[in-house]
Formats: C-alpha cells, sequence, structure tokens
C-alpha cells in the first residue's frame, strides 16, 4: 500500500516537471496577467509583460509565431489540408477532424474540447485524439463498471422475477398431472398421481 502511494507521488511529481505542463502552467499565468492590464489603473502603474510564445519569440508583447502556429501564445498549430495559404494565413481546406478559421480547433466526435481548443476530452467510453474510436478493452472496463454499479440492484430486482418463474413452474407441473390423470381416468386407466408426477418428471 505504501509503495503504491509513493509511486503515485512519484508520478505527480514527474507529471508536474514535465516541460509540456510547465508550458501551459506558464500560459495560465499570463493569461491571468492580461486580465488585470485589462484593468485601467494597472495598464497606467505597470509596464507590458512579454507574453510566453509556445511556437514563436515575443516581439513589443506580442508572439510573432513560428510558421503554421497561432494564437495568442502561438499554442495552437494549423492543421491545413495542403501547402496552400491566404495572404492572412489562413488555409482554403482543413484536415479532417479540424475546424476554424485557421483550422486550430480540433472536432471532438464523442467528448469536448480542452486545452485552448487543441485537445479532446472524451466522453466514456469513447477514445482516440477525436474521440471517434471505440476500443474493445474501454467498452469492457465502461460495462463492467456499470454491471459493478447495478450490481446489488440487479439481483434485489431479480429475486421475486426467480420466484414467481419457480412459482409458476411449480403449478403448472401440478396442471399438467391433474390433466393427466383425468386424461387417463376418462380412458379407464387408474394411475396414482405421485405415479404420474414421477413420470412426468422423467420426461
Ligand atoms: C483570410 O482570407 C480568406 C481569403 O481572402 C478569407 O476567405 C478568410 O475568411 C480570411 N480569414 C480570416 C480569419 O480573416
Amino acid at each position: 500500500m505504501r509503495t503504491l502511494i509513493l509511486f503515485t507521488c512519484f508520478i505527480h511529481v514527474i507529471a508536474q516537471n514535465s516541460p509540456d505542463e510547465r508550458s501551459k502552467n506558464e500560459i495560465a499565468n499570463i493569461e491571468s496577467h492580461h486580465h488585470h492590464h485589462r484593468k485601467p489603473h494597472h495598464q497606467k502603474t505597470h509596464r507590458k509583460k512579454q507574453p510566453v510564445c509556445v511556437n514563436g519569440k515575443a516581439v513589443d508583447g506580442i508572439c510573432q509565431c513560428e510558421l503554421d502556429f497561432i494564437g495568442d501564445h502561438c499554442e495552437k498549430k494549423k492543421h491545413c489540408e495542403s501547402f496552400r495559404r491566404f495572404r492572412n494565413g489562413s488555409c482554403p481546406d482543413c484536415l479532417k477532424g479540424f475546424t476554424g478559421d485557421f483550422c486550430e480547433k480540433i472536432i471532438c466526435d464523442h467528448g469536448e474540447r480542452k486545452n485552448h481548443d487543441t485537445e479532446c476530452l472524451c466522453h466514456e467510453p469513447f477514445s482516440g485524439i477525436h474521440c471517434d474510436q471505440l476500443e474493445t478493452k474501454k467498452i469492457y472496463s465502461y460495462y463492467n463498471r456499470k454491471v459493478f454499479l447495478l450490481g446489488p440492484l440487479g439481483a434485489i430486482s431479480l429475486i421475486p422475477m426467480c420466484l414467481l418463474y419457480m412459482g409458476c413452474e411449480y403449478f403448472a407441473k401440478k396442471r399438467q398431472v391433474k390433466r393427466v390423470g383425468l386424461m387417463m381416468e376418462g380412458q379407464n386407466i387408474n394411475v396414482k398421481n405421485q405415479t404420474l408426477e414421477r413420470l412426468l418428471k422423467n420426461l
């Protein structure tokens, strides 16, 4: 148990120190600064801070993005279908699964956009970059969890059903014995009900 906790902490530390995570944090920081600057009294007293440009460099407080990157922090990649670009940097057609003026927005079939519209957060049990895939493993685990949740309830609802079924079966057998008995009586054959029951059970 302790090993598991240690391992989880370890993973957590690694995740926080990964460069990807760091740049996201920086973007978040910068964005909160931007919000401050929008307030008039801050604009006068503070000097403009250079923004963080993930795929580009800051010039006069604005990010100048590398080729095919866009966004206030050049954090969004364009996903154009061809090499063709308009003068404003947009492209005539986007790759499948992307949309937006600069093909910078990802399309999530069964999920929501996150992380500046560049990634999908999939609804279960969908997976894949565009949440358009169904993995057998994921489906199994999804339904297993559902069954696990329904388990106790399902069992309770099964009890009256079983009783009903067993009752029906029992009375049906009784009726069958009676019916066959009457039929045999009509033909002048005398058989004990118990014997008949035993005979019918073996059918
Ligand atoms: C860029 O230019 C093209 C062609 O002139 C135009 O259709 C498109 O709407 C423009 N996109 C943006 C984001 O301004």
